[in-house]
């Protein structure tokens, strides 16, 4: 597959997709969103990838959707496009998407960087959502995301009054993983991520999967789809080939299977 707006490779088990629109901030155009869910796609069909890192560079993850392309747009070409609906592919990757973000991670980057499953950060990352600056909300899942992550206060101030948060912020709110040196943090993302590829498919698959219904349910559906994703590993090789290998005192071969 071709991109344009994208780079795509795979260093070890890890699919790495990097933004590629450095001249535009990596703001989101219809080309490199719609580049950017075929990478992933492709890497979560594809059985060498274990998991993925997205990343953009130094100076900006992503600086939100492209503006430029969007500013004469109407209600009704907003919504005949799916201008908001097509950030939901996301949540159709099964397999594990971490965010490597350096300096300016906003709007629709900052979204997107909401919606991996984990976010590696350098000490320059910068979160925000400035959509209020440019007379309009998030509409990729800020305003949601955001709440359940940070708590309603903090979220208001960001949304509403455009309070960025720094990548220390970041760290202790619970938004970053981690952050690093901005010499380290794709390296350290894509070893995260190397570390996740390493450890049974099935049982990541089940965990990513019972995480998010946490943030979708009550506590006792979310427990029942934990129960339901619990029971039927049991029906593995690896959740045999895991507890012999700890009985055995040696690592685990994982089938995937
Ligand atoms: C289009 C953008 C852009 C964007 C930057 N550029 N962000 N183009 N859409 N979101 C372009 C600039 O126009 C400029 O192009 C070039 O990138 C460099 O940007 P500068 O502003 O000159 O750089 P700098 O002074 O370093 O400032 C960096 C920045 C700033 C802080 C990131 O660019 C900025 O505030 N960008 C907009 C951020 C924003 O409002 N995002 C929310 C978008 S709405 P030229 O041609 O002049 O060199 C959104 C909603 C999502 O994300 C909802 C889902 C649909």
């Amino acid at each position: 597959m071709t991109y344009t707006s994208v780079l795509t490779e795979i260093r070890g088990r890890v699919g790495l997709v990097t933004f590629n629109r450095p001249q535009a901030m990596n703001a989101f155009n219809a080309v490199m969103l719609g580049e950017l869910f075929d990478a992933l796609e492709a890497f979560d069909r594809d059985e060498n990838v274990g998991a993925m890192v997205v990343t953009g560079n130094e100076k900006a993850f992503a600086a939100g959707a492209d503006i430029k392309e969007m500013a004469e747009a109407s209600p009704f070409e907003m919504i005949t496009q799916g201008r908001v609906e097509k950030w939901d592919r996301i949540r159709g990757i099964k397999k594990v998407v971490i965010a490597a973000v350096s300096g300016w991670a906003l709007g629709g980057g900052c979204e997107f960087a909401l919606s991996c499953d984990m976010i590696v950060a350098s000490e320059t990352a910068k979160f925000g959502q400035p959509e209020i600056t440019i007379g309009v909300i998030p509409g990729a899942g800020g305003t949601q995301r955001l709440a359940r992550l940070l708590g309603k206060n903090l979220t208001m101030e960001m949304v509403i009054n455009n309070r960025t948060l720094t990548a220390a912020e970041a760290l202790q709110f619970g938004l970053a993983n981690r952050v690093v040196p901005v010499e380290r943090y794709l390296d350290d993302a894509v070893a995260l991520a190397e570390e996740i590829a390493g450890r049974a498919p099935l049982a990541v698959h089940m965990a990513k999967d019972a995480v998010n219904a946490a943030f979708e349910t009550t506590l006792t559906e979310g427990l029942k789809t934990e129960k339901r994703n619990f029971y039927p590993l049991f029906s593995t090789e690896d959740q045999k080939e895991g507890m012999k290998a700890f009985i055995e005192k040696r690592k685990a071969n994982w089938k995937g299977k």
